[in-house]
């Protein structure tokens, strides 16, 4: 006999969680989290219900985007460990069924990597053409009018040889060109070194930048532009035509898929935006590009039930039968979700949306704590973007260490840490949420091991219910006549809602975390009564 669920690929089982491994846990009092922490903290992630998690890169960087500029694909920064190290949190994932994905940077490297060094050194050097080189235009200027998404122009001039390379983010990360064969062989082979030590997976950074105009024409201006941006952002002053999702893309992405099928059971993640009609051909036409291209919708919408549920229909009625679907609140260059959605009610509301929609889920390290921007005073600023567009936008806010006790700098290390530890450390943090039983860090444990449990959430179908309240967001999950029944207030006020006629059930879950068990009888399932941001789950007999 087969068992139903070892049929489902791990990837659609799993709730991923990314861990910022700069921020996760110091284990050798630099003040800088590093590999060894992650390892420390599996039985924490363990317990909590994860399976997979997914680690920003690690690897050996001047750190001008915080590891997002790789000097070496095939090696781990002494800062958070050496390869042994890694292959010890391997092992000791695998062994607690937890999968390891990792980050991989397609789209640049490291202006120190060696390929780059060597190929600013001469126009004929043979890796001169692994990156993106044009001539300045006839007045010195830049080759095209493309901007940074980091500010000011994509194009840094390089005295030496007098032309300009390409660079979407800061000039420390030259863009590869992917249209060189040599390049290309190369860098699958760094997937190819990875996959062979046994990483599950890959999630893949701006992917769908990795091929551009042949011609690299000048991208025109986007006349829905605010006119509050500051004055760097060139980038944000136009429509991303040329530099962005060109159709020669997937095919590209179809080679990277064939390394990962030259292992069993390889998942490819990919970082990728745009509207829904071009975002779904990342799945490729035959399901042969990326298993997950993030969905990062939810995160763009306002907080409310009609503008969430209509995001979830429309992307359910864009898949094509055997496209799986994901979802992300919150990561590493997003604002914090308790404090983007207004407060720790929402986030715990939240919580529940994510890890019960139909799809893979992926958590951010600390949304679990209800972790809330941090305040990271101007001379503190450490990322690019906050330094080069202004303290308003800066993602240090979002990296702020892990909360693990009350102890000093938090438990994340015993050294004044890279970032300021949040001010409300003393109280949210997990020692302290793990004895309250009511606190969100319990919240999502809870949901995460429901999930786990239960087929309906982890592989059913899903349909959207008349709620009869337009506050509120419900939905059926069902598989094979079990079914799970999600309700959700978005709004500060409490609602009563209906549901379909004849169902019955009990309360699985509430947000609140008070009322296990109860029962909804026949008369009282029409009259439901949501609290203020209240979730519910129901258990429901459904006929087959
Ligand atoms: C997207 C990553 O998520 C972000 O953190 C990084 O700065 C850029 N890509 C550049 O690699
Ligand atoms: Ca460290």
């Amino acid at each position: 006999m087969t068992h139903p669920e070892n049929s489902i690929p791990w990837w659609q089982r799993a709730t991923i969680y990314q861990i910022y491994p700069r921020s996760f846990k110091d284990t050798n009092g630099d003040g800088i989290g590093d590999l060894n922490g992650i390892l420390e903290k599996l039985d924490y992630l363990e317990e909590l219900g994860i399976q997979a998690i997914w680690l920003s890169p690690f690897y050996p960087s001047p750190m001008a985007d915080f590891g997002y500029d790789v000097s070496d694909y095939c090696d781990v920064d002494p800062l958070f460990g050496d390869l042994a190290t890694f292959d010890a949190l391997l092992d000791a994932a695998h062994l607690r069924s937890i999968k390891v994905i990792i980050d991989w940077v397609p789209n640049h490297t490291s202006d120190q990597h060696p390929w780059f060094i060597e190929a600013r050194s001469g126009r004929d050097n043979p890796k001169r053409d692994w990156y993106i080189w044009r001539d300045p235009k006839p007045d010195g200027s830049e080759p095209n009018n493309w901007g940074s998404l980091f500010g000011g122009p994509a194009w840094t001039l390089d005295r030496l040889t007098g032309q300009y390379y390409l660079h979407q983010f800061v000039k420390e990360q030259p863009e590869l060109n992917w249209r060189n064969p040599g390049l290309r062989a190369a860098m699958l082979d760094t997937l190819r070194f990875w996959l062979k030590r046994g990483v599950d997976g890959f999630r893949m950074d701006v992917v769908g930048l990795i091929i551009k105009d042949k011609q690299l024409r000048d991208n025109p201006p986007d006349p829905g532009a605010s006119a509050d941006l500051p004055a760097n952002d060139l980038f944000g002053r136009q429509l991303h035509v040329y530099n962005d999702d060109q159709d020669e893309v997937h095919a590209v992405i179809r080679e990277i898929r064939k390394v990962l099928d030259e292992f069993d059971d390889r998942c490819g993640i990919g970082e990728l935006f745009g509207e829904l009609p071009r975002w779904v051909r990342y799945y490729g036409e035959r399901g042969d590009e990326l298993q997950l291209p993030f969905n990062f919708r939810l995160i763009y919408k306002p907080w409310q039930a009609g503008a969430i549920r209509r995001s979830v229909d429309k992307m359910e009625a864009a898949l094509p039968d055997f496209a799986w679907p994901n979802y992300v609140l919150g990561n590493h260059d997003q604002p914090r979700l308790a404090s983007r959605l207004g407060g720790q009610p929402q986030a715990r509301l939240a919580a529940m949306l994510l890890l019960t929609l139909r799809g893979t889920p992926t958590l951010y390290y600390g949304d679990e704590l209800g972790l809330e921007n941090g305040i990271i005073p101007p001379e503190k600023i450490q990322d690019p973007v906050g330094k080069n567009l202004g303290p308003a936008r800066t993602r240090d806010v979002e990296r702020t260490p892990m909360q693990w006790s009350s102890e000093p700098y938090a438990g994340f290390s015993s050294l004044e840490p890279w970032l300021p530890v949040s001010a409300d450390y003393a109280t949210r943090n997990v020692a302290s949420q793990a004895k309250d039983t009511k606190s969100i860090l319990n919240l999502y444990r809870q949901l995460l091991h429901l999930r786990r449990e239960t087929p309906a959430l982890y592989r059913g179908r899903y349909e959207t219910l008349d709620a009869g309240a337009s506050d509120c967001f419900i939905f059926l999950r069902e598989f094979e006549g079990s079914g799970c029944i999600i309700l959700l207030n978005f709004s500060a006020e409490a609602h009563q809602v209906t549901l379909p006629k004849g169902m019955r059930g009990k309360i699985l879950l509430s947000t609140y975390l008070d009322r296990p068990g109860e029962r909804i009888r026949k008369e009282t399932f029409n009259g439901l009564t949501l609290r203020a941001h209240e979730g519910l789950i129901l258990e429901t007999e459904l006929q087959q």
